[in-house]
């Protein structure tokens, strides 16, 4: 076949090669090893002697021109490859974004504040202290010695070197009185321990601890309080009752009962059918804990009281399960 003819098919082919694989497979066939010009240059023995040189001397040239198409053909076809990926990958900076979901408090948080927002609008500071206490500080400076019957109460976790974690937010009234002198008014909350776990209770909880001294403070004026505080917290008038009780550190000491919220005191699941659930535990400052931090109870007199506000959470959000605040399904959350 006439070498002419072989470049004209050759240039055709290689014209017609869309894509990548198809120019390989021309190359192959004409420059290869086993190529139809590699083959011809192989006959080249068969012809007479003085035509060789010509002959090998075509071959080559028409070797160098496949190879020159073959080359601007690959460079045409990485370009196009390349617009075709361009084009996949095209970024519509048009297009709306896909959103950023918002996190929001837990519904505890939202709780603790609004309790104190509620309490500055009474005068009351809000004060931290720390979750690992020492023995002083929990027990000690709040009226309850060693082996006071009261520890068992209070289920407590303890730590290395006499620390444990605190089992109320009393510690801090201590830890309040003996930084600043009366008169005083503040509110402590914070996460406590105890070593107990049930329906109703579980091992981390909430409380706010309050705290007011100053001279001639009654237990009336706790009961007016903590009355104005429920009503605020609830955006109604909420019945209270304060049934006698004991704490070391309180004297007189009473808890505070409130209506029912669920059924207005007619009695249900919630309440165990007795019409009222407790919130807190409170009292007049005992005398021997004002001592412990230098204040002489017979000028200034105090009152105190430590409410849980993971069930006040519940209540203001008819929540029946304490665990659902603890379990941070998302589901659960997103409700609030
Ligand atoms: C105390 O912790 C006292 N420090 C409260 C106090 C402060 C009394 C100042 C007087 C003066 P009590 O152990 O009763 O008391 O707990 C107070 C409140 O915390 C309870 O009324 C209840 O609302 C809540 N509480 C107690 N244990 C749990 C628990 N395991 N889970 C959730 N809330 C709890």
């Amino acid at each position: 076949m006439s070498l002419d003819i072989i470049l004209k098919r050759a240039l055709v082919e290689i014209e017609n090669c869309t894509n990548l694989a198809t120019l390989d497979e021309c190359r192959v066939r004409y420059l290869g090893k086993k190529g139809e010009l590699t083959e011809l240059a192989k006959t080249i023995n068969q012809a007479p002697v003085e035509d060789r040189p010509r002959i090998g001397q075509q071959i080559n040239q028409i070797k160098d021109s496949i190879h020159n198409e073959i080359e601007k053909r690959l460079q045409q076809l990485q370009l196009i490859e390349i617009e075709k990926q361009l084009a996949r990958d095209a970024l519509d900076i048009t297009l709306p974004g896909r959103g950023q979901a918002h996190g929001h408090l837990h519904p505890i948080a939202i709780t603790r504040q609004r309790i104190e927002s509620i309490f500055k609008t009474l005068g009351f500071a809000v004060v931290e202290g720390p979750e690992i206490e020492d023995d002083y500080h929990n027990f000690g400076a709040l009226n309850i010695p060693k082996n006071h019957p009261a520890r068992a109460m209070q289920d407590t976790f303890y730590c290395e070197n006499n620390k444990l974690l605190r089992t109320h937010m009393s510690p801090v009234q201590i830890r309040t009185m003996e930084m600043q002198r009366p008169p005083l008014r503040i509110i402590a909350p914070g996460r406590v321990y105890r070593c107990e776990s049930d329906l109703t209770h579980t091992p981390m909880f909430h409380q706010i601890e309050g705290l007011c001294v100053d001279k001639e403070v009654t237990f009336a004026n706790m009961k007016f309080v903590m009355q104005e505080f429920l009503n605020a917290f609830f955006e109604k008038e909420i019945p209270v009752r304060l049934r006698s009780s004991h704490f070391p550190f309180t004297e007189p000491s009473a808890e505070l009962d409130i209506q029912c919220t669920q059924c207005s005191g007619k009695g249900c699941r919630i309440c165990s059918n007795t019409g009222w659930l407790e919130v807190m535990g409170c009292g007049m400052v005992h005398p021997n804990v004002l001592k412990a931090v230098n204040i002489d109870p017979e000028e200034h007199q105090g009152f105190a009281f430590g409410l849980g506000y993971d069930r006040l959470t519940m209540l203001y959000y008819n929540v029946n399960d304490l665990r659902a605040f603890f379990e941070n399904d998302i589901k659960f959350l997103h409700q609030f």
